[in-house]
């Protein structure tokens, strides 16, 4: 039997994948796993790839998250850009600074509780809730039975790999299930109390015939999973490395300058989204390989990120590398590129500068839970003492 070189379902690759990306890495451009599926781990190849437009998003089984083929995230041209650009404007660099005054809100009122408890789990207690909030908030909805939704988006995140048990899978379906009637009463509510906010925008869109009921269901349930989650995990990563590393610790102390890049390296050195997906539509070369039509491509955007070609020393946290934001993979690339990625990045700015402001001197005071699995690199519990 054929070695699988990349055994996503192994936990010990699952705890650290970085050792396998290496080996295959350095072996071959594109890895043609006997999972059936091909992955590709060079940064320059997985930057190009991600813009060929013989990739498809439309054309992968989704499964039992077939509801996200009706947001942006699952469609290709033209109705990706239809679906896309109806939130723009939400993203755009000039609402920025009012939802960084949401998130300081969350992140001061989590840090107001903290100071009074001597400490906090930073996944639980801070940026879960702090990023779930803002989503609402840019939705226009309110945070009624977030720790639920929270929950439910985690589930269905678990069905979106290649190791998914059974478990899984029925667990995904009702979490889907919870999710279309969590949104269908929130735009029950909407309807009761329009105003000028995301969901405003998609109920507009549907009331003169730019969306489908099922489009805005899909796009609402993908912003709750997509809003929260990834964002939380730079925030958890960040102030655990922060507290691992004083020296970093004390440079984002003392030079706000500096701060962007440690951002920036911190989502490099261990991206929260280790791969993408694709339909491969048409046969494409890479480097001399091929990925065949019909096939499905993994772009490995956390071995992209930690590729020697592309970085020296790239197990090494270094925020005073070249060209950080221009060459990071965490966000992917090219069409489907993160909508949400200036977001992210001032959320983790916005966290981690209240953190240390408060409590320059946090201490890790715990165990650190992981909850990492092939696709994702989160952590569940991460306590700290001030
Ligand atoms: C550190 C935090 C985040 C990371 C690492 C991240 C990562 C990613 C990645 C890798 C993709 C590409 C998916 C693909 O190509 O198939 C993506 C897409 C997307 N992300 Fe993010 N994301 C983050 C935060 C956010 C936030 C806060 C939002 C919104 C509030 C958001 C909204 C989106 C959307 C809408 C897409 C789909 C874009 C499209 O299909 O055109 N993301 N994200």
């Amino acid at each position: 039997m054929e070695i699988d070189l990349l055994p996503f379902g192994d936990p010990e690759y699952q705890n650290n994948p970085y050792p396998y990306y290496e080996v295959v890495r350095n072996m071959t451009p594109v890895y043609a796993s006997p999972s059936g599926v091909h992955a590709v781990l060079r940064h320059a190849d997985i930057f190009k790839v991600l813009r060929d437009k013989r990739l498809s998003s439309r054309q992968l089984d989704f499964g039992v998250a077939n509801l996200f083929h009706d947001s942006m995230f699952g469609q290709d041209p033209p109705d990706h850009a239809r679906l896309r650009k109806l939130s723009t404007p939400f993203f755009a660099p000039g609402r920025m600074d009012e939802w960084a005054v949401v998130m300081r809100d969350y992140v001061d009122r989590a840090l107001d509780a903290a100071a009074r408890e001597g400490g906090m789990d930073v996944c639980q207690d801070l940026s879960f809730t702090a990023t779930f909030g803002v989503m609402a908030h840019i939705l226009g909805v309110g945070t009624h039975e977030a720790a639920e939704c929270r929950q439910k988006v985690v589930e269905m995140g678990r069905a979106l790999r290649p190791s998914a048990t059974d478990e899984d899978i029925e667990i995904a379906v009702s979490a889907f299930a919870w999710c279309v009637a969590y949104v269908q009463d929130l735009i029950a509510t909407k309807r009761r109390n329009p105003g000028d906010s995301m969901l405003d925008a998609y109920l507009a869109a549907m009331d003169s015939g730019g969306m489908t009921e099922r489009e805005v269901m899909s796009t609402v349930t993908f912003f709750y999973a997509v809003g929260h989650l990834d964002n939380s995990f730079l925030i958890q990563n960040g102030a655990r490395l922060l507290a691992q590393m004083p020296e970093v610790r004390r440079a984002y102390i003392e030079h706000p300058e500096l701060r962007a890049a440690i951002i920036e390296e911190i989502l490099r050195i261990d991206a929260a989204e280790q791969f993408v997906t694709r339909a491969i539509l048409e046969d494409i070369d890479v480097d001399g390989e091929v990925l065949p039509a019909g096939g499905i491509a993994l772009m490995m955007l956390g071995s992209g990120n930690v590729d020697e070609r592309a970085y020296d020393n790239p197990m090494q946290f270094d925020h005073t590398r070249p060209n950080l934001a221009r060459m990071q993979l965490a966000f992917g690339a090219g069409l489907h590129g993160c909508q949400g990625q200036t977001l992210a990045r001032v959320q983790g700015e916005v966290a981690l500068t209240a953190l240390l402001e408060r409590f320059p001197n946090y201490r890790i005071s715990g165990e650190v839970e992981f909850a990492h699995n092939e696709f994702i690199r989160a952590i569940r519990h991460l306590p700290i003492e001030f």
